[in-house]
């Protein structure tokens, strides 16, 4: 299959030297997009920045802010089977980009924000239904209500609900605790293992339920 997986935090700048981010290291992403690659699969990566360097043998794009995070998904699409958003893309970017440092005395105390495009929300819109859609919900706290409601909300195939508030889990860990939820509503509770051993979990699921929909279109 093309698989198509999005990697790492987007940086959303104010200036040259500051930017907006979050604690995602890639880790979660790459191992998804290095399984895919043992498996045979062709996989396109598109990762923001990250210390990881890039896998052999796999295409990888590096983005930056979430906006060229959106634009890349959306013109590579057309052409994947799969797409696994595991990046933590930012919700929010400064109005005003400045190309100059900004100086202390000129800054408000408060900073000016705006929405940054909804990838997965966009993807809803434009994805033909025999596309396999895999999106992360990376939360504190009410994980799984949190994580259904995106799964609905953002017309996911599966979900991975990831409880970041853990040290051996979730930003960082080479490890993961998660819980895959799919749109028929089942669910599946994967202990504390390698993010190799959860990106497996997860590209299993993502074969059997591409078979399931080859099975039904040769029905028909
Ligand atoms: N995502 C996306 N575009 C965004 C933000 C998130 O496509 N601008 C994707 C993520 O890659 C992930 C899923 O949506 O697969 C859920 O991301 P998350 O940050 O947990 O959810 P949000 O919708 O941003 O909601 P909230 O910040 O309120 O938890």
């Amino acid at each position: 299959m093309k698989i198509l997986v999005t990697a790492g935090p987007t940086r959303e700048h104010l200036d040259p030297v500051r930017f907006l981010s979050n604690r995602s290291t890639g880790k979660m992403g790459y191992a998804i997009a290095d399984v895919a690659r043992l498996r045979g699969h062709d996989v396109q990566l598109i990762s923001g920045p990250v210390s990881i360097s890039s896998p052999a043998s796999i295409v990888c794009s590096r983005i930056t802010t979430a906006q060229e995070m959106h634009d890349l998904v959306l013109e590579q699409l057309p052409d994947m089977d799969v797409l696994v958003m595991c990046a933590a893309v930012a919700d929010w970017r400064p109005c005003e980009v400045s190309r100059h440092k900004l100086k202390k005395n000129a800054m408000q105390s408060t900073l000016p924000l705006v929405r940054t495009a909804d990838i997965l929300e966009a993807v809803q819109r434009i994805r033909r239904p025999e596309q396999i859609i895999v999106g992360f919900a990376a939360e504190t706290h009410d994980i799984l209500s949190y994580a259904r409601d995106k799964l609905d909300r953002k017309g996911m195939d599966l979900i991975v609900a990831n409880d970041v508030s853990r040290s051996d889990a979730g930003f960082g860990a080479d490890s993961n605790a998660v819980t895959l939820i799919d749109k028929t509503g089942a669910i599946c509770e994967l202990p504390l293992q390698s993010k190799h051993e959860v990106a497996k979990k997860i590209l299993d699921w993502v074969e059997l339920h591409a078979q399931k929909i080859h099975a039904n279109a040769s029905l028909r």
